[in-house]
């Protein structure tokens, strides 16, 4: 384990598992249809990578950045877009694939966006739900895990910018954010 790590939440191979079960989950609903991910960078990037070879639906990919945290751990509820899509989502199934689902501001955001542009569908897969702690409802149709609301790093989610290469899902140590 990574000497700046507490505890871990989810190990790789919980993840790993619970991947396989949304990935077949997913691509039953889908059937032949062709679904177009959409990843929020840039925490979702790892996820995305192992989601989608875990589909056996045809899979497309685009990507969006948000402004989201910077280096501090508390929402801003700030919402930015900072890349948008390379390519039209009309009439296409759309699935936002997100990483975390904290206070919902920014999910609720893109979707309202999103939803302007005319998908044929769209839904959202989060790996992460913090339980009891969405400020605003947000409909999630597959959610990997619910966890305790605490600060978690790793597959994918960063503390300023570091972190984001562990295999698995760990809270830090407490002097790693005083320091
Ligand atoms: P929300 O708008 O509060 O739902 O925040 C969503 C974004 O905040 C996520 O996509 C993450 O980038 C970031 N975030 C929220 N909670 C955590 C966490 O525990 N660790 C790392 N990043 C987080």
């Amino acid at each position: 384990m990574h000497e700046d790590i507490d505890h871990v939440v989810l190990s790789e191979e919980e993840i790993q598992e619970r991947i396989a079960e949304l990935g077949s989950e997913i691509s039953a609903n889908y059937g032949d249809e062709p679904v177009l991910l959409i990843a929020v960078l840039r925490g979702a990037a790892i996820f995305i990578a192992d989601l989608a070879r875990q589909m056996t639906c045809p899979v497309e990919f685009d990507f969006m950045a948000v402004s989201s945290y910077g280096s501090s751990t508390r929402s801003s509820g700030v919402v930015r877009i900072l890349k948008d899509l390379d390519e039209t989502i009309e009439e296409r199934h759309v699935l936002v694939v997100e990483d975390i689902l904290d206070t919902g501001l920014t999910l609720k955001y893109l979707l309202k966006n999103l939803a302007t542009r005319k998908p044929k569908s769209l839904e959202v897969v989060t790996l992460l739900s913090k339980h009891g702690k969405q400020r605003v409802p947000i409909t999630c149709k597959y959610v990997g895990f619910e966890i305790p609301d605490e600060f978690v790093v790793g597959y994918g989610l960063d503390f300023a910018e570091r972190y984001r290469n562990l295999p698995y899902i760990g809270v830090l140590k407490p002097e790693i954010y005083t320091d």
